[in-house]
């Protein structure tokens, strides 16, 4: 504790002075926590700068020197090996570096500020009188004598009535966001403005390119932030017009206006978190429709720990615009940002309630609001003494209307937790009337579409609900084993199917009560990536497309390890057949093979008293796909839908696929096959959310092991064959065959779990012995791209080999072989000293993959 405050009161001091890029390498590095980071630094020759931001135990360091292509600490690790494994015999050997969990070398990249977009002449449509004499007398009433108020239609539209976020009765009952903070995450914030001053909050407020404590906008196009600024907390005055929370505080954090590390990045979406509530993010990934990528590790890290522990515990609460791609085909599920469960992810309407060109549509997207089109845009403050701007647009202008409005909620609850924001929104928001690809969640009476969410937020109706909101239990989360299908995906209109059955027991066991969030997580080789889609089909039937059709992405990197989210299943229970559909629509000479999926579905808990905190994410969460196999009960089915009739595909291929061999058991053994999944579950113990899948999901030595494919439709012939009916009714045969199955299991599952360790630790050793020859290897690519975009942690699926080379740096950290056998809870837990968190750590480690954001 003592050295915590100590490295506390270095880094404030240090923030600026050390992280110069220009002339020093910087490192950020995890290390286990009874491990002073100065005697890393020592071991490793490294300048110790402090602790990184809010991540616990992780520190930042740099070397005073500039080598591009250099990485001074897997070198520096390498050596301490090197010489360990020379001395082996007895010599006495530094272990600092088991200590250390993760490093990676800092890099600078390029965050952008979603696209302004110009705006088309002026609206012609003329005011309702009824309407402008209205909101006069509101504007009277509420004291808001600001020169532009009458031209904020989001807040008060007298030209088409109702098309605004409904604000007013909030706003009149005193609600104004009083005691709430927003910090604007973007290229700067003019605390100089007068229509910003009074209510700026210096002390939640960084400048991460310039590394100075004000956020001020300095370079000519630096005024993204102060326009959004503007919209949430414009001071109720002379100047301009007023924010969505007048009286609310806005901070900023600099981030847009320079290349920035990924270490920075984690900073900043902490900053002063427990003062910052809402962090509104108005930017992301390009939205070309072609780019797939997702934060780094500390970013996700820095999110993970926002969630939990910013705002006393409540969780600080992420607003992400959703991306003007959708011109270019693009799709929010394809950035890693807006399709984080720590994300609210918000797409724009227009002042006439359509869909404007730009905004993008997907399964991640939760609710819209008002920005430009149909001729108009957001009015709000501009860079200046008291200059305003009547052009604020695209999704980067929606994202702050809906912090605002949170701003306002929290005010009038300060007890919502970050969830239960989530829910207010999905239960408040108003369905827009427009055509759409409206579902209707029977589980909530909601009605979802990817282009529109739940439908627009209602600033009065989320507040009313706010105000006597009960507070949502933990979360909870229930994760599948790796499915493996590895079957070619047939072009044309037919998909490539493969389901899951969540069964009740799983879910119990999962403390799982009600979904919010559902991820896939997916592996799909394919020489065009923008060819495919997929859908995800819930046991209700509700369809998400988590996947679309991109015609500019030419990628020929498919999906790698990419996790899609979906808001679509919202309040369901989750339990039944879970689908993933993958397509190919596009008959061409590109063509791909699905690997393997991943359902991860979170939502509220049973058992509240019960439930632990998600472990930090690592990087190799959802590696190892290869030492996991589907249990030998088919819980997969590999399918072509039985459109039948179209043989485009290759029909003798699909004949003897085993959704058609399966068809004359089907009958017979599907109910079997559904106990035994669920059976497969409880008998190997270990409640899923301890996030080991190794253990929840062992080798399994049968002769089917090392076929996946081939073990679906394999289990699926031997039961009928080998087992007879015993003349009983199917019910009773489902809970002979259930029984025997457990047992058989439960059996195998011990007996491939030891071997699966055994296994294991030969491959620790072997690996050991020239683990860092590969990492040598990998250096030889660090100039090329996916070098550089490793180093910035960013890159997910665009380039396949940056994912692996991630992977491999964990590899240089790996744990000795007895901690691996710790790691399973097997070897002695000598180096624990009583530290109840330890666990938490461990999952940072490459031998067990933690249970993760993606
Ligand atoms: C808008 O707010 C008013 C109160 O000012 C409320 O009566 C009305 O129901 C709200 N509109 C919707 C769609 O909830
Ligand atoms: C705002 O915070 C101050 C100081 O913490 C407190 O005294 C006040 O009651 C709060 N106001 C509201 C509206 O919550
Ligand atoms: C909300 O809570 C207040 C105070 O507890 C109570 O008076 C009011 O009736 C509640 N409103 C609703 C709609 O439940
Ligand atoms: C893709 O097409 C090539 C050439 O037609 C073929 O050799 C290959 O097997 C196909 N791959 C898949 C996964 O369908």
């Amino acid at each position: 504790m003592k050295l915590m405050r100590w490295v506390s009161l270095l880094a404030i001091t240090g923030l600026s002075a050390a992280r110069d890029y220009a002339a020093h390498d910087n490192y950020a590095l995890h290390i286990s926590p009874n491990t002073r980071p100065q005697d890393v630094a020592q071991h490793l020759d490294l300048l110790f700068d402090g602790p990184l931001g809010e991540l616990e135990d992780h520190y930042l360091f740099h070397v005073e020197t500039r080598q591009p292509d250099y990485d001074h600490v897997q070198t520096a690790i390498e050596d301490l090996r090197r010489r360990r494994r020379k001395r082996e015999a007895g010599a006495e050997l530094p272990n600092i570096l088991d200590h250390v969990l993760f490093a990676q070398k800092q890099e600078l990249h390029k965050r952008f500020p979603l696209h302004k977009r110009s705006v088309l002449p002026r609206q012609q449509d003329l005011p309702v009188d009824s309407m402008v004499q209205k909101g006069k007398e509101l504007a009277a009433s509420l004291g808001i004598n600001d020169p532009i108020f009458q031209e904020q239609w989001h807040l008060y539209n007298h030209v088409q009535p109702g098309h605004d976020i409904n604000v007013t009765g909030v706003w009149a009952q005193g609600i104004t966001g009083k005691n709430s903070t927003v910090c604007i995450v973007d290229d700067g914030l003019d605390m100089d403005s007068d229509d910003l001053r009074d209510n700026y909050f210096a002390a939640g407020s960084y400048d991460f390119n310039d590394h100075v404590e004000d956020p001020k906008p300095r370079l000519s196009d630096d005024h993204h932030g102060t326009r959004c600024a503007g919209e949430i907390a414009a001071v109720r005055n002379d100047v301009c017009g007023v924010g969505v929370a007048y009286d609310g505080k806005v901070s900023g954090a600099r981030i847009l206006s320079g290349p920035i590390s990924d270490a920075d990045e984690a900073i900043a979406m902490t900053y002063a978190y427990q003062d910052n509530w809402i962090y509104s993010c108005s930017w992301g990934p390009p939205d070309d429709g072609q780019s797939m990528e997702a934060p780094g590790i500390l970013i996700k890290r820095a999110m993970v720990t926002g969630i939990q522990k910013g705002r006393g515990g409540l969780g600080s609460v992420y607003v992400f615009a959703i991306g003007n791609g959708a011109a270019n085909d693009d799709n929010c599920n394809f950035d890693g940002y807006t399709n984080s469960i720590y994300s609210v992810s918000v797409g724009g309407i227009d002042r006439k309630g359509l869909h404007p060109y730009y905004s993008e549509k997907c399964s991640a997207q939760l609710v819209v609001t008002y920005s430009s089109g149909s001729g108009d845009a957001i009015h709000t403050t501009d860079v200046g003494k008291d200059k305003c701007y009547t052009n604020h647009g695209g999704t980067s202008a929606a994202g702050p209307l809906v912090a605002g409005i949170y701003a306002l909620a929290m005010e009038a609850n300060p007890h919502l937790n970050w969830r239960d924001l989530q829910w207010l929104t999905v239960l408040t928001a108003v369905k827009i009337d427009q055509p759409s690809d409206w579902e209707m969640n029977k589980d909530i009476g909601r009605e979802f579409s990817h282009q529109y969410g739940y439908g627009k937020a209602d600033a009065y109706a989320l507040v009313e609900m706010a105000k006597n909101w009960t507070s949502v239990k933990p979360q909870a989360w229930f994760y599948s084993p790796w499915l493996h299908v590895k079957h070619p995906i047939p072009q044309g209109d037919k998909g490539l199917t493969s389901d899951f059955e969540v069964t009740a027991d799983m879910l119990k066991t999962a403390n799982l009560e009600r979904l919010e969030h559902v991820t896939v997580t997916m592996n799909v080789e394919h020489t065009r990536r923008g060819d495919l889609s997929v859908e995800l089909r819930s046991p209700s039937g509700m369809v998400s497309h988590i996947a679309t059709h991109r015609r500019n992405d030419a990628a020929s990197a498919g999906y790698v390890d990419w996790t899609f989210m979906s808001v679509a299943h919202w309040g369901e229970s989750g339990i039944g057949k879970w689908t993933v559909v993958v397509k190919d629509t596009n008959v061409n000479e590109h063509n791909g093979t699905f690997t393997d999926w991943k359902l991860k579905l979170w939502g509220e808990s049973i058992d509240a008293a019960s439930q632990p905190l998600l472990p930090m994410p690592s990087e190799s969460d959802d590696d190892d796909h290869d030492d996991m196999h589907i249990p030998t009960v088919g819980t997969t089915s590999v399918a072509v839908p039985t459109e039948t009739g179209s043989p485009e595909g290759n029909p003798d291929d699909h004949q003897h696929r085993p959704v058609n061999s399966k068809h004359p058991v089907t009958a017979t053994a599907t109910p079997t096959s559904s106990a035994a999944s669920s059976s497969t579950s409880a008998s190997t113990t270990l409640p899923p959310n301890t996030g080991d899948e190794k253990v929840e999901d062992p080798d399994k030595p049968t002769p089917t092991s090392s076929a996946t494919p081939t073990s679906t439709s394999m289990s699926e012939h031997l039961l009928p064959h080998i087992f007879p009916t015993f003349g009983v009714t199917k019910k009773t045969q489902v809970w002979i065959y259930g029984s025997i199955t457990l047992i058989l299991i439960f059996l195998c599952a011990l007996g491939g779990y030891y071997l699966h360790v055994r296994r294991k630790k030969k491959r620790w050793m072997s690996r050991d012995d020239y683990g860092f020859e590969m990492v040598d290897h990998d250096d030889d690519g660090h100039d090329g791209p996916g070098a550089a975009m490793n180093g910035n942690g960013a890159v997910n699926g665009a380039n396949g080999a940056a994912k692996k080379k991630a992977g491999r740096l964990y590899d240089a950290f790996a744990p000795d072989d007895s901690e691996a056998e710790d790691a399973f809870g097997l070897g002695s837990d000598d180096e624990s000293e009583g530290r109840p968190s330890k666990d938490r750590y461990r999952d940072d480690e490459p031998l067990r993959p933690g249970a993760g954001v993606r």
